[in-house]
Parts: C-alpha cells; sequence; structure tokens
C-alpha cells in the first residue's frame, strides 16, 4: 500500500485528506492519505524519516512551509522563488523532493473559471503580501503578466515582495487600493479577508471596470462578499476552491502514479464538508 500525509502544526483543519482520499477511492488505488501533526522543533526528525516510515510523499501545511524547503535536498523553481514548499516526495535517489504547487493550483484554476482573464493584459491587483500572494505572484509572472500592483496592509512587506519578484510588481498604500483598480483587469484577494470568522474585507469596486475578472482565494465561504459584489456589478468571478483542488494534483500524481481530474463530483464532496464544517 502506498501512503502519503499532510504535516501541519495544528493539522486537523487540513482539508488534503478530503481531496486524496476521494480521488484514492476514486480511482481504486491500494492507498492512503493521513493527517500528522508535527510540531516545528519535530520537522527536521520527522522529514529524515519520512520515507522510513512508509511515506513516498507528503503535502505540507503551516507552519512548515518554508522549513521544508530548506530541509528538502532537492526543490524545483516554483518552490525556490516562492521560498516555501507544499509538496514532498522521493526521486529515484531517494532525494527528498520538494515543489510549491499553489501557484499551479491558481492559474489553472484561473484559466478554467475565467479562460480570457490575460486576454487585455491590463494591470492586475492583487492584495496581500503572505504567502499565498507569494505564489500568485509568481503564477502570474510566469504567465507574462507586465503590470502588477501589490497593496497590503503592512506596506513594507508589499515592498519586499516588489523587491524580490522586480519591476513589474509595484507597490502601493493600502489606502489607494479603491483608486487604483481603475484600468485593472483582474483583482486577487490573497488575504485571508472575508473568511468565514474572519474580519470582512472592505473595498469598493466602483472603479473597477465591468468586463475585469475578481478571484478569491478565501473558499470558506464559497462566495465571499467579495465576489457577491463583484458578481452583482456584472464582473466574471473566480472562487477559491478551484485552487485548493488543482494545487493537490502534482502531488497525488508523484505518489500514487495517476493524475487525478479535478471534477464537480469532488466540488461537490468537498463543498459538501465546508458546509458541515
Ligand atoms: P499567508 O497565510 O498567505 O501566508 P499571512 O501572512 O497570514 O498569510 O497574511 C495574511 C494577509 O492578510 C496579509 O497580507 C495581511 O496583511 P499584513 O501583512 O498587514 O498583516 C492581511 N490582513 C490580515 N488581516 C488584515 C486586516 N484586518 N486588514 C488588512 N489586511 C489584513
Amino acid at each position: 500500500m502506498r501512503r502519503a500525509c499532510v504535516i501541519g502544526w495544528p493539522v486537523e483543519h487540513s482539508r488534503s485528506p478530503l481531496i486524496h482520499r476521494f480521488w484514492l477511492k476514486q480511482y481504486g488505488i491500494d492507498g492512503a492519505y493521513e493527517k500528522e501533526a508535527v510540531r516545528p522543533e519535530a520537522l527536521a526528525r520527522f522529514l529524515g524519516s519520512l520515507g522510513a516510515q512508509g511515506f513516498a510523499g507528503a503535502n505540507v501545511t503551516l507552519p512548515h512551509k518554508e522549513a521544508a524547503l530548506r530541509l528538502a535536498a532537492v526543490a524545483d523553481e516554483a518552490a525556490r522563488s516562492i521560498g516555501a514548499a507544499n509538496t514532498l516526495w522521493f526521486d529515484q535517489a531517494g532525494r527528498l523532493c520538494a515543489s510549491n504547487t499553489d501557484a499551479y493550483g491558481f492559474i489553472t484554476n484561473l484559466y478554467e473559471q475565467a479562460p480570457s482573464w490575460n486576454d487585455a493584459r491590463w494591470p492586475v491587483m492583487v492584495l496581500g503580501a503572505g504567502g499565498a500572494a507569494r505564489a500568485i505572484l509568481h503564477a502570474l509572472l510566469a504567465e507574462g503578466v507586465t503590470r502588477i500592483f501589490l497593496a497590503n496592509r503592512t506596506r513594507d512587506r508589499a515592498e519586499a515582495l516588489a523587491q524580490t519578484f522586480g519591476p513589474a510588481v509595484e507597490a502601493i498604500d493600502w489606502q489607494d487600493r479603491n483608486r487604483a483598480l481603475s484600468g485593472c483587469g483582474l483583482l486577487i484577494n490573497a488575504t485571508s479577508l472575508g473568511m468565514t470568522g474572519k474580519d470582512p474585507l472592505d473595498i469598493d469596486l466602483a472603479a473597477l471596470p465591468k468586463d475585469a475578472v475578481v478571484a478569491d482565494i478565501v473558499y470558506s465561504p464559497l462566495e465571499t462578499p467579495l465576489l457577491a459584489a463583484a458578481r452583482a456589478r456584472g464582473n466574471r468571478v473566480v472562487d477559491g476552491l478551484g485552487m485548493l483542488l488543482h494545487q493537490a494534483v502534482p502531488g497525488f500524481e508523484r505518489w500514487f502514479g495517476v493524475r487525478p481530474e479535478v471534477t464537480a463530483a469532488l466540488r461537490t464532496h468537498v463543498v459538501a464538508s465546508l458546509g458541515a464544517a
């Protein structure tokens, strides 16, 4: 039996088992996907014995994503550029390899839900400067986007990302976020604002062109207040669930040897559990 797991601290909230167990069943694979609660100080030892414990690989979630990148023997370009890893596996030589599939998940979902998002190559507005924002900036730049406004409550963090990712990324003041929407073709919320139990995202969409796309990384609720407001004024919207589902694809393929599909049935399965949570 092949086994994989998600490693976090805490790990209880992780949706990854829901996704991978659905696929294991769908493809009739003799495999298991487990949750492993690992304290930060125990991560190095845990990863050092990952293979000996019988795991083909793992997902890594908070707060271990940066440490996992450091501890891996090999890291791909996405993980290095984002500075964090969420997917681990072993190569033929038995070395621990790391990738970050959040950028892949984001962009795959964006193309799926809004295929023409990049036609006009207008400026893109990204809100937030945490790990999710890093993955999204990496994805947008890889797609050839040449102008990105980055607004974050703490401007220094936006400035630091602009430094890292180069001249296409321009940090702007958080209080300028509404005004700067004028002319934007894509707005992305990469903060946790709007999530059930968190503060709402305070934004006025009045200046945003009606044919712009609005995407949210938050998937609980599935239709965030941002997406509801965007939909009401006629903008195409992209919810955060697709990013979560698509980021799981490369890991499953590496561990279990089948490239799984993100289907309506999987969406329904995960949405039902979000509602139950
Ligand atoms: P991640 O999980 O993506 O790594 P994080 O580091 O927790 O995220 O960051 C969450 C994002 O939400 C940050 O951009 C944060 O802004 P700061 O850098 O100023 O902390 C943003 N955020 C959280 N609460 C916020 C609020 N009340 N208003 C504006 N932005 C907020």
